[in-house]
């Protein structure tokens, strides 16, 4: 017997694996942070509130930020080598495929240069308040963009995993000899999306039922687009 790992397709298949446990690790982490802690902060007392930003925040923040490095690293290198495991981006594969990635990627993008940066302020600040210095004086909107950048992969997260997911075991029929029409619909929609996570407003971002609503519906827009336009 030839042992099947060791070829092009078993490290693929490795990479996918080791993908897939990074990107639990992450999305984890994002969930909870979006569907569970914010609940909890908003109805506990200010003591209790300083504890977990100060003791809990960095250790959950040190495993989604490289979760999401990881998910990121293997997921390029995959892209590398799918065309052993017999897929191509310039086929249908590529067009799903590189949706899912265009959503990932500007997730990871989040999570390192938005969440990351505004959230070392907001530990800092509690850690600084809790030894009696003064509050840092951006702590609030540091906040507020880390919440904003947060919910916004929130929102990607869920066409994100369509695609991801729907890229090998989706057949959707897809014409992929003009797909300029498509490509430039999909980057205003997520162009508008991402301004919006940089400098605007949480909107009906601010429930969580409102996020995974609004996540449901962008995954059927993209959906659409990708039935009409190509
Ligand atoms: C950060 C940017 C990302 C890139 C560049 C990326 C890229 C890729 C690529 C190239 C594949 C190979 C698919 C195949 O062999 O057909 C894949 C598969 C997959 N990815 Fe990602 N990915 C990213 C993020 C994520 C995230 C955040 C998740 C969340 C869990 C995820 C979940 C998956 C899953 C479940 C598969 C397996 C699908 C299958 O079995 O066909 N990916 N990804």
């Amino acid at each position: 017997m030839e042992l099947a790992l060791f070829n092009m397709i078993g490290i693929h298949f490795v990479l996918k694996w080791l993908h897939i446990f990074f990107g639990i690790l992450w999305i984890g982490h994002l969930y909870y942070f979006n569907f569970t802690q914010g609940a909890f902060m908003s109805q506990t007392d200010a003591p209790a509130k300083s504890q977990v930003q100060q003791k809990l925040l960095p250790i959950a923040l040190w495993w989604f930020r490289w979760g999401a490095m990881w998910t990121f690293v293997t997921g390029l290198a995959m892209l590398h080598t799918a065309s052993y495991a017999g897929f191509s981006i310039h086929g249908d594969w590529g067009i799903k495929i590189l949706t899912g990635a265009l959503f990932g990627i500007t997730m990871w993008f989040n999570v390192w240069f938005i969440i990351w940066p505004a959230q070392k302020i907001v530990i800092q600040n509690a850690k600084d308040v809790a030894e009696g210095k003064a509050a840092h004086p951006g702590a609030v909107a540091a906040g507020a963009r880390a919440l904003l950048a947060s919910r916004t992969n929130t929102l990607f997260s869920i066409p994100m995993l369509f695609y991801m997911v729907a890229a090998a075991h989706l057949p959707i029929v897809i014409d992929t000899s003009n797909t300029m029409a498509y490509w430039v619909a999909l980057l205003i929609v997520w162009g508008v999306l991402q301004l919006n996570a940089f400098k605007g407003k949480l909107g009906p971002m601010t429930s969580v039922n409102g996020v995974i609503s609004c996540g449901f519906g962008l995954t059927a827009v993209v959906y659409l687009m990708m039935e009409i336009l190509l």
